[in-house]
C-alpha cells in the first residue's frame, strides 16, 4: 500500500512523540505532588512535621551510599537509631511510592524537594527520576551524629566529595528543623532563612546542636559560616550541594527531568 503524505506525516509525529514521551516527566508526578503538598504544608501554608522530616530523610538515604530508597526497603529506618525520628516519614513514603507504582528512591528525593519548597522563603530545587532502588543496606555508622565535631564532620563529608563549603551549606537545611523536644534550631523553623546561621553562632537559638556549634566555631568553618548569614550565598551554596546530594551512587545521565512539577506546585 502506498503511503499518502498525510500518514506519512502522521508516523513522523508519532515516531517523535514516541522519542519525546521516553524524555519527559511521567505525568503521575503531577498527581502525587497534589497529595504531598496536601500532606507538608501546616494550616498556615508553611512547611509543617512532615516536611521537616522528609527533608532530612533525603539526607539519611543517600549519604551512607546511594540515593536507592534503602532507607525504607532495607529498614535502615527502623532498625537504626539515627533514623529513629524518621519512621513515620519513612512509612508515608514507602506506601505512596507503593500505591503510585514510582521507585521508593525517588519519591524520598521528591518528599525532600516538596518539603524545602513548602517551607516560605524555601528554594525551588532541580528534581529528577529513575532513581534504581535497592533493598540492600549500606554500611552503618556514616552518618556525623549531634556531637560530632568539625573535624569528623569534615572528613565524613570529604569521604563522599563533599566540600566544607558544601557541608555548612547542607546544614543550614537545620534551619527549618526540630530537635526530638520539639524545639526548634532557630526561631523561625517555617522559614527557609539564614536565621539559622547568626542564632547558632551567637547561641541565641532556641536550641543548637553540638555538631552545629562545632562548624560555626571551628578554624576550618567559622569563615564559611559567617559567609552563609547573606541569603544569596548561602541559597546559591545550598541548592547545588542538595541537587548533588540527590542524586549519589544514581547515574545522572539515565535520570529524566521533573523540576517542573516542584515549580508548577509552588508557582
Ligand atoms: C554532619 C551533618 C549533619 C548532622 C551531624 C546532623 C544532625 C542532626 C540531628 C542530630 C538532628 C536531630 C535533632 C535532635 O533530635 O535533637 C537533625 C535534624 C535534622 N536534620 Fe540534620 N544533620 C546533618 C546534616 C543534615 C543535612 C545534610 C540535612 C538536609 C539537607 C539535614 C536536615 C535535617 C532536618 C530537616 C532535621 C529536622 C528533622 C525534624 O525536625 O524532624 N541535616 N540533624
Ligand atoms: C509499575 O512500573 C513498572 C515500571 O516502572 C512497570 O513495569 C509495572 O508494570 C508497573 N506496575 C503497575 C501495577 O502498573
Ligand atoms: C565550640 O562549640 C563546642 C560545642 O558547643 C564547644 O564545646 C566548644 O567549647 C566551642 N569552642 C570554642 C572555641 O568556642
Amino acid at each position: 500500500m502506498q503511503m499518502t503524505s498525510s500518514s506519512l506525516l502522521l508516523a513522523a509525529v508519532v515516531a517523535f512523540a514516541g522519542n519525546t514521551v521516553a524524555q519527559s516527566c511521567p505525568t503521575v508526578w503531577t498527581t502525587i505532588a497534589s497529595d504531598v503538598k496536601t500532606a507538608f504544608l501546616s494550616d498556615d501554608s508553611n512547611c509543617n512535621d512532615d516536611a521537616r522530616a522528609a527533608i532530612r530523610a533525603s539526607f539519611h538515604d543517600c549519604f551512607p551510599g546511594s540515593c536507592d530508597g534503602s532507607l525504607i526497603l532495607a529498614n535502615e529506618c527502623t532498625d537504626r537509631g539515627e533514623n529513629a525520628q524518621m519512621v513515620g516519614i519513612c512509612s508515608t513514603l514507602g506506601d505512596m511510592a507503593s500505591q503510585y507504582n514510582v521507585s521508593t528512591a525517588d519519591m524520598i528525593q521528591f518528599g525532600a524537594a516538596m518539603g524545602i519548597a513548602a517551607c516560605s522563603l524555601g528554594p525551588k530545587i532541580a528534581f529528577k527520576v529513575g532513581r534504581i532502588d535497592s533493598s540492600t543496606a549500606n554500611a552503618e555508622n556514616q552518618i556525623p551524629g549531634r556531637n560530632s565535631d568539625a573535624a569528623t564532620q569534615i572528613a565524613a563529608f570529604e569521604a563522599k566529595g563533599f566540600t566544607v563549603t558544601e557541608l555548612v551549606a547542607l546544614v543550614g537545611a537545620h534551619s527549618t528543623a526540630k530537635d526530638f523536644n520539639g524545639e526548634s534550631l532557630d526561631s523561625t523553623p517555617e522559614q527557609w532563612d539564614t536565621t539559622f546561621y547568626t542564632e547558632t553562632a551567637e547561641e541565641s537559638a532556641p536550641d543548637s546542636l553540638p555538631s552545629d556549634l562545632y562548624l560555626s566555631n571551628s578554624t576550618q568553618s567559622s569563615s564559611i559560616w559567617t559567609s552563609m548569614e547573606d541569603a544569596t550565598t548561602w541559597v546559591n551554596a545550598f541548592v547545588p550541594a542538595m541537587e548533588k546530594m540527590s542524586i549519589m551512587g544514581q547515574d545522572e545521565a539515565s535520570l529524566v527531568d521533573c523540576s517542573s512539577v516542584i515549580t508548577a506546585s509552588f508557582a
